[in-house]
């Protein structure tokens, strides 16, 4: 497990060219080029994957709406407002992320765009009747890399819980290897040259509702009933 710390640059970021779906079926695109817009279009709040309430029990329809409709909505709604009249205005979501990475006058713009990118993310990351074997050129990927899927969700569990505070679990693709890492707050694997595989949502917001203050519980659940092994194995380069 690693705690990423240095930023990756935007020309590495865009060399490298992450990928991304805004569903549960797969949908790719290179950094720079999803989620499409039209110039100094608003940046859009993308629609979950699935209904509020299919996710339960593991997670409520409840938290899935203050979740997605005030925190995810608050976030878009907070870049846009943050970006309306700046050269911002005119890039994808992932660049802006990739262009305010390691800024500290811009932390504002990339905390808020960070999260909108993080948080459509995780939406795939789940689905209903998630969790058990991933697809096989998956699973051959992360036993090359973590001896085993029980290591692997090890690993990812670990990350959750101790990442202190607000933050995200990962698994990423770095070069030809698989990783586990967490990110503080807002930050993302797309802003050190990673490519984002799955993530977990760590931040309170995320099972409070459900679980008060069980992250352990909350984790666990994910992985083993709604984790979407499928939408990983799409964002496999
Ligand atoms: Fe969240």
């Amino acid at each position: 497990m690693h705690e990423i710390k240095q930023m990756g640059s935007a020309e590495e970021v865009t060399r490298r060219g992450f990928v991304l779906s805004a569903a549960s079926t797969m949908t790719m695109a290179a950094l720079g080029t999803f989620p499409g817009r039209a110039s100094a279009a608003p940046i859009a709040l993308a629609p979950l994957p699935y209904p509020d309430n299919a996710l339960q029990p593991v997670i409520s329809s409840n938290t899935l709406g203050f979740h997605y409709g005030k925190h995810h909505k608050g976030y878009v709604d907070n870049l846009n407002k943050l970006i309306a009249g700046t050269h911002y205005a005119d890039m994808p979501l992932a660049k802006i992320v990739a262009a305010t990475a390691g800024k500290p006058d811009r932390l504002a713009i990339f905390n808020n765009a960070a999260q909108t990118w993080n948080h459509t993310f995780y939406w795939s990351s789940l689905k209903a009747k998630g969790g058990g074997e991933p697809p096989a050129a998956l699973k051959r990927r992360i036993e090359e890399s973590f001896g085993s899927l029980g290591a692997c969700k090890t690993e990812l569990t670990n990350a959750a819980l101790t990442q202190f505070g607000s933050g995200w679990a990962w698994l990423v693709q770095d070069g030809g290897k698989l990783k586990v890492v967490k990110t503080g707050n807002a930050d993302t694997p797309l802003a050190s040259g990673m490519k984002p595989l799955l993530t977990i949502d760590v931040w309170e917001h995320a099972y409070y509702l459900d679980y008060q203050n069980r992250r352990a519980d909350y984790v666990n659940a994910v992985l083993d009933k709604l984790v979407n092994w499928q939408f990983a194995a799409d964002n496999l380069g």
